[in-house]
């Protein structure tokens, strides 16, 4: 039903600065699959099947990772190396994917706003490729939120339990339970010192955003950091109708952090291998 997933990745990824000097911090592979490929999955089996990208420097990268490549695919056809691009295949056969530029890094809410030419008027699902979200025995974090976009119709946000000390590194939420595992935002706070933190629920790297969050955002001022928050519209979102924030099922890997990337790296290669 909801058909756009938004990625925004024309961050500058710091953190992994030399690599990201030339290269998305999203295309870092945790194994072979750069950690867009690993949303995108998670995005296709939420139903969506148009990949919206918001870019900046080495958006080449990006944009050739999802097209063609026919020198090296006529290079390894017929050999044993062939059904290595298999599910790459797969997924440029089902997919759309488009591409968008931020060409001044003003902040998460401004590269999702930049992302309004490739959403249509609808809700739009989003994910921060840099979080890696797994759910073992069950369906993928924006799947679940499908599920409570479905039945809500308004926007969702994924959250967290985070140590009190930890909130400093995420937009916190606050609200009423509604129902097991799904609250009612009355408040929301950018990166707040752990002492003003209206609670220990973190907002991580998966939104279902209605199409109205783009009139916010248009009139949202600069917040921390003096960059325009997706929080600060959220909050506005709140007040105006309902957001709601879900408690999703599974694990969160913090891929654009040195230790949640390595996690991650290890997780997969005994899930793959077998081994530690
Ligand atoms: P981060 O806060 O992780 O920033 O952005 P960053 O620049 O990617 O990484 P560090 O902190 O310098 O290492 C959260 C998400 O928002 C996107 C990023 O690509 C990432 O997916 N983003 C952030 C944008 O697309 N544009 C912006 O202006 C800011």
């Amino acid at each position: 039903m909801i058909q756009t997933c938004l990625f925004p990745a024309a961050g500058y990824g710091t953190r992994f600065l030399p690599a990201t000097k030339s290269l998305p911090k999203e295309m870092l592979p945790i194994l072979t699959k750069p950690l867009v490929h690993y949303g995108v999955d998670e995005a296709f089996e939420a139903g969506m099947d148009n990949m919206a990208f918001v870019v900046g420097r080495g958006k080449r990268a990006l944009e050739d990772y999802f097209d063609i490549s026919y020198e090296l695919e006529h290079q390894i056809a017929g050999t044993n190396k062939e059904p290595l691009l298999d599910e790459i295949r797969n997924l440029m056969n089902k997919l759309t994917f488009s591409f968008t530029r931020q060409n001044e890094m003003k902040g998460l809410g401004h590269a999702i706003y930049t992302g309004k030419t490739l959403v249509r008027d609808e809700a739009f699902g989003v994910i921060l490729a840099d979080d890696l979200c797994v759910n073992e025995n069950g369906e993928g974090v924006l799947a679940q939120m499908m599920r409570i976009y479905e039945r809500y119709r308004c926007s969702v946000v994924a959250v967290m339990e985070v140590s009190k000390e930890q909130t400093k590194s995420y937009g916190v939420v606050s609200g009423r339970v509604i129902e097991d595992g799904l609250l009612m935002v009355d408040d929301m706070v950018e990166k707040p010192d752990p002492a003003d933190a209206p609670s220990n629920l973190a907002i991580i790297g998966r939104y279902i955003l209605t199409p109205d969050i783009f009139n916010i955002l248009e009139r949202t001022s600069p917040g921390k950091n003096g960059e325009i928050q997706i929080t600060d519209a959220l909050k506005t979102q709140a007040k105006q109708g309902m957001v709601l924030a879900y408690k999703f099922k599974g694990r969160r890997f913090d891929c654009g952090s040195i230790e949640g990337f390595v996690e991650a790296t290890n997780y997969f290669y005994e899930k793959i291998y077998g081994k530690k």
